[in-house]
Parts: structure tokens; C-alpha cells; sequence
């Protein structure tokens, strides 16, 4: 009986109390007391289920929205940068700028947002707990703050140089494999596909090697830490240990423990944030070199730039002389030239004898170095790039051609060009028939690399795209691919709608083209050497004849 009696009360011990209920009705209050909690936890969960999503989700979303801006800014500037940058570092420095050290810097953020306020403000806290529990242990403790400041300083540069390293070989083997895979053809031809493999490897044990390194530091951070702390643990607990037992510091066995406690969570606390502060000089690093592009100068344009009106008089270069940056010697030496305004003028002379440099001084893709170019009286150095530009049109030497369908390529330079508008250059280019011969016509894709179009027909479309700009100045630096004969009569048919009624400026290796100019201009290495019609500098122009007598023949 007393066993029974027992048992009842130890089970009456779990139950809610209230003497006057039943059994009956304690077993349901129980019931509904689990089901409750279920809820409650069930509610709790899904809460912090909830907040956990948003808070990744959110911080994720804030790193990535500013790096696609910073990404965004950073081509932007790219854009109005002056051309010479690329000539002289190359373009895939700059692309993986762009694209992989802006992701390397978010990288870092993300970290910075995790951790970066909690775990100090944890070591704070327990800082100050050790503190008034026994300041003299806690700065006992605290003599290892300087050597891991000094650790982690130097760590941070190591890390922070090895990013930069490691960012300079993605960049190198981003060009590496650029170069290769876009000569692809001539690799296979040559068959040196072993050879490109091995130089690609190289680069690609280079980049693996940085990447180690960073590792390494990474890596290393945190047990050099942590022995930092264990030595200063092991001080504070020597003299601790002391104190408690000969009870003169004054401290009981309890709050010793206690202490050690709180300084051994802000160690921890400190090991903790140890990679945030790597990830932060690994973050500096790579927006050190985003920020090498950012700031780097843009086009110069005159603070009082005004608007140049159409050209209606004259183009003039006086005295013009021009360097390449990192050129040793002048592309352009001394050179005058006067172009009225209609005129047709062919520029001819060796490879490398400063025609396309010239031409290129008039979109201001460069400035010279002394002498100016002018527009109707005016140096072009003081209108503003957009209305100078807009005056131009130009057809490089290299035919340029966007990912893009036909006619987004025509329209390129006047995007409100309506579909008419589109077949009307190119019409006058020559080139409708050839297109209309495509199997999506217009809407054929040109693509990336331009595969499945020839020379003459690229040309003929980067020629509407001139006509339907409809510019007053024109400039023309023939390709010197051999185009066929075909293709040659239709390209002059079509240069020649193009030059009617305008300035330009036509740089010709074939003869044809040259022939029908107002005024030949004859270069040699960077100077103008003479200047007239064909029969004249046959007659007084030796440069000239030997041209017309080797290149400008054979290229017929
Ligand atoms: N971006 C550049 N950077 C440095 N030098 C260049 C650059 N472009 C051309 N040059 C040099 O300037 C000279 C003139 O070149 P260029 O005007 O292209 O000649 P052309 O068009 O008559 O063949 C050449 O000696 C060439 O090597
Ligand atoms: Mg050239």
C-alpha cells in the first residue's frame, strides 16, 4: 500500500497542480500543455527559419547589388576611356578587372557583414567581464594583444599580396587563353596545340601556386592564434592559480573559473574574426586594382567645350607632331594638311607610315603632342567629343562587327533607324542582295566572331552602317584583305555613294580607290612628303611611283 501511495505521489509530481482535478482532467490539461509547446516551438522554428532565410538572403543580396554596380561603374569608365589605354596594357587585364576582381572583392564583404560586428563586440564584453572580476589578470591576459595585433598585421599584408598576386595570373590566364582560342585556326594549322597547352600551364600552376599561398596565410591564421592565446591563457592561469591558492589576490575558486571563461570566449572570439580581417586585405587588394581602372583619367574634354556645328568651310592639321605613349620615336612628324570641306582626299605610303595614326587624330582618339587639328578655324580640342564625334563617320581597318543581327549592325549608329531606313543603306552599300539572300535576312545573326560572312560582305555592312549615319566627315582606312574582283568593284561602287557630298578622308592601298581622290597625300615614316593628283606626283613623286609601281598595282 504505501508502495502504491508512493508511486501515486511521485507520478501526482509531474502533474499540474490543482487538488480538485481529476485524473481524467490532468491527463487532458497535459495534453494540451505538449500540444502547445509543439505549437509554440513550431512557431519558434519556423521564425527563426524564416529569419535565417532573409538574414543570408539579405546579406548576399546587398553584397551582390554592390558589386554589380561597382561592376556597372567600372564599365562605364571603361567606355570613356581614352583608346590609347587598351593599345598600351592590352584588353583582358582590364576584362578580368571587371569581371573576377570585383567578385574577389565580394567575397570580402560578405565576410566583413557576417562577422565583423559580432565577434569583436563578443570579445569586448568579455573583456570587460574579466575586468572587473580581476583587472590585473585580465591584463596579465591582455600582454598578448600586441603580438596579435603584430600577427595579424603581418598575415593581413601577406594575404593581402598574395591576392594580388594570385588576381594578376587569372588575369594573365584569362589573355592567355583569349589569344589562343580566338587564333584558334592558325594553332591547328601549325599544329602547336602542345605548345599553347604547356604555356597555359604554366600560367595555370602560376595562378595555382598564388591561389596556395593564400591558403597558406588563411590557413595559418588561426593556429598561430590560438597559440598566442594559450600562452597568454597559461600566464594568467599560472599567476590565477597562485592567487586562488594562497588567497592574496583576494579571489575565490569560483570566480576564477569564471574568468577564465570570459577570456577564453574572447580569444576565441578573436581567433574567430582572425579571417575576417583576411578576407578584408584579400578585398583591398582586389578593389585596389578595380579602383586602378576606375582611376584611371578619362578622355580630357575642355570644362568650356562647345558645341562644333557642322564642318562647312575646312579641316586643318598645322604643325602636327605625335607620339604613341609608349613609343620612342614620333608617328607623326611635322604635319600640315588642308582639306576643304567635300573634298576627297587619299592618303597613301608605306606600312607603318603614320596613315591611320593621322586619321585618327580627328575623333580625337588621341591628342598630338604639339601642333592642332582644327575645324573650320576652330582646334577640335575645344568642342565637345559627342559633336565632334557625331560629324565622323568611320570605317577601321580592321572591320568591326557586333554580336548582333544585320541590321542592329547597320543601325548601330542611329538607333531609332526604322527598317526602311536599314535597307536603304544598305542599298546604297551594295550589300541588299547579298542579305537578302540570308536565310533570316536582316535578323541574321552576325555573331561573335563574324563566321559565315566574307571580308567584302562585312565591309559593304560596316559601310551602310557609315551611309546611314550620314556623317559630314568621313573616314575610310581601307581593310587590306584581298577581296576578290567582285567584291572590289561593288566595295568602290558602294564607297562611292558613300564619299558624295561629303569630307573624307580615304586611306587606299588599291588603285582604283586612289585614282578618283580630289587630292593624293603621299606619307612616309610619319611625314607628308608631297601632295597632288595622280598624273602630277607620277611626274614629280619618287615615293609615290614606287608605290603605284609595287603595292598600289599589286594589290589590283
Ligand atoms: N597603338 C600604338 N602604339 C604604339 N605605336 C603604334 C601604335 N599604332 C601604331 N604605332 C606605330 O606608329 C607608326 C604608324 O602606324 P600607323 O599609323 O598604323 O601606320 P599605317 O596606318 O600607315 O600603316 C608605326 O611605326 C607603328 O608601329
Ligand atoms: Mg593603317
Amino acid at each position: 500500500e504505501w508502495a502504491l501511495v508512493n508511486r501515486m505521489q511521485w507520478v501526482a509530481g509531474f502533474l499540474p497542480r490543482g487538488e480538485d482535478k481529476s485524473l481524467e482532467e490532468a491527463r487532458s490539461d497535459n495534453e494540451r500543455a505538449v500540444v502547445i509547446i509543439i505549437v509554440v516551438m513550431g512557431v519558434i522554428t519556423l521564425v527563426r527559419c524564416v529569419a535565417t532565410f532573409y538574414q543570408k538572403y539579405l546579406a548576399e543580396k546587398v553584397v551582390q547589388v554592390a558589386i554589380a554596380r561597382l561592376r556597372a561603374d567600372v564599365y562605364r569608365h571603361v567606355l570613356y576611356m581614352p583608346v590609347g589605354f587598351f593599345s598600351a596594357k592590352g584588353t583582358s587585364d582590364t576584362i578580368s578587372r571587371v569581371v573576377g576582381d570585383t567578385a574577389t572583392a565580394g567575397k570580402g564583404i560578405k565576410i566583413l557583414l557576417g562577422k565583423a560586428l559580432r565577434e569583436p563586440m563578443k570579445a569586448f564584453f568579455c573583456l570587460l567581464g574579466a575586468m572587473v572580476l580581476s583587472w590585473q589578470l585580465t591584463l596579465i591576459f591582455l600582454a598578448a594583444a600586441p603580438p596579435t595585433v603584430a600577427c595579424l598585421s603581418l598575415l593581413g599584408k601577406r594575404m593581402r599580396k598574395a591576392t594580388r598576386r594570385s588576381l594578376m595570373s587569372s588575369a594573365r590566364m584569362l589573355g592567355r587563353l583569349q589569344d589562343s582560342v580566338s587564333a584558334l585556326p592558325v594553332v591547328k594549322v601549325y599544329n602547336r596545340q602542345d605548345r599553347e597547352a604547356s604555356l597555359f600551364g604554366a600560367v595555370n600552376r602560376q595562378f595555382l601556386r598564388r591561389t596556395l599561398r593564400m591558403a597558406k596565410v588563411e590557413a595559418a591564421t588561426q593556429p598561430i592564434l590560438e597559440v598566442l592565446g594559450m600562452i597568454a591563457g597559461s600566464a594568467a592561469l599560472v599567476v590565477g592559480a597562485h592567487w586562488v591558492f594562497s588567497m592574496r589576490g583576494g579571489m575565490e575558486g569560483s570566480e576564477f573559473f569564471a574568468l577564465l571563461v570570459l577570456l577564453g570566449t574572447s580569444a576565441e572570439s578573436v581567433r574567430k574574426a582572425s579571417d575576417v580581417w583576411n578576407s578584408v586585405q584579400s578585398a583591398n587588394a582586389a578593389t585596389e586594382r578595380v579602383f586602378e581602372v576606375v582611376d584611371a583619367p578619362l578622355e580630357k574634354e575642355d570644362p568650356e567645350a562647345f558645341v562644333l556645328p557642322p564642318l562647312r568651310d575646312r579641316i586643318e592639321f598645322r604643325n602636327v607632331t605625335f607620339t604613341y605613349p609608349q613609343a620612342d620615336s614620333p608617328a607623326l612628324r611635322d604635319v600640315s594638311l588642308e582639306v576643304q570641306a567635300g573634298q576627297t582626299v587619299a592618303i597613301v605610303g608605306a606600312n607603318g607610315s603614320g596613315k591611320t595614326t593621322l586619321v585618327n587624330l580627328l575623333p580625337r582618339f588621341y591628342d598630338p603632342d604639339a601642333g592642332q587639328v582644327r575645324i573650320d578655324g576652330q582646334d577640335i580640342r575645344m568642342a565637345t567629343l559627342v559633336s565632334l564625334r557625331d560629324q565622323i563617320g568611320l570605317v577601321t581597318q580592321t572591320v568591326a562587327t557586333f554580336n548582333d543581327t544585320v541590321a542592329a549592325n547597320i543601325g548601330y549608329g542611329k538607333p531609332d533607324a526604322t527598317r526602311e531606313e536599314i535597307i536603304a543603306a544598305a542599298r546604297r552599300a551594295h550589300v541588299h542582295e547579298f542579305i537578302d539572300t540570308l536565310p533570316n535576312g536582316y535578323d541574321t545573326m552576325i555573331g561573335e566572331h563574324s563566321t559565315g560572312f566574307s571580308g567584302g560582305q562585312l565591309q559593304r555592312i560596316v559601310i551602310a552602317r557609315a551611309i546611314l549615319k550620314n556623317p559630314t566627315i568621313l573616314i575610310f582606312d581601307e581593310a587590306m584583305s584581298q577581296v576578290d574582283a567582285e567584291s572590289e568593284a561593288k566595295i568602290n561602287e558602294a564607297l562611292g555613294d558613300l564619299m558624295r557630298g561629303r569630307t573624307c578622308f580615304i586611306i587606299a592601298h588599291r588603285f582604283s580607290t586612289v585614282i578618283g581622290a580630289d587630292r593624293i597625300v603621299v606619307m612616309e615614316r610619319g611625314r607628308i612628303v608631297d601632295q597632288g593628283v595622280h598624273a602630277e606626283l607620277m611626274e614629280r613623286c619618287g615615293v609615290y611611283r614606287g608605290l603605284y609601281e609595287t603595292q598600289l598595282v599589286a594589290a589590283r
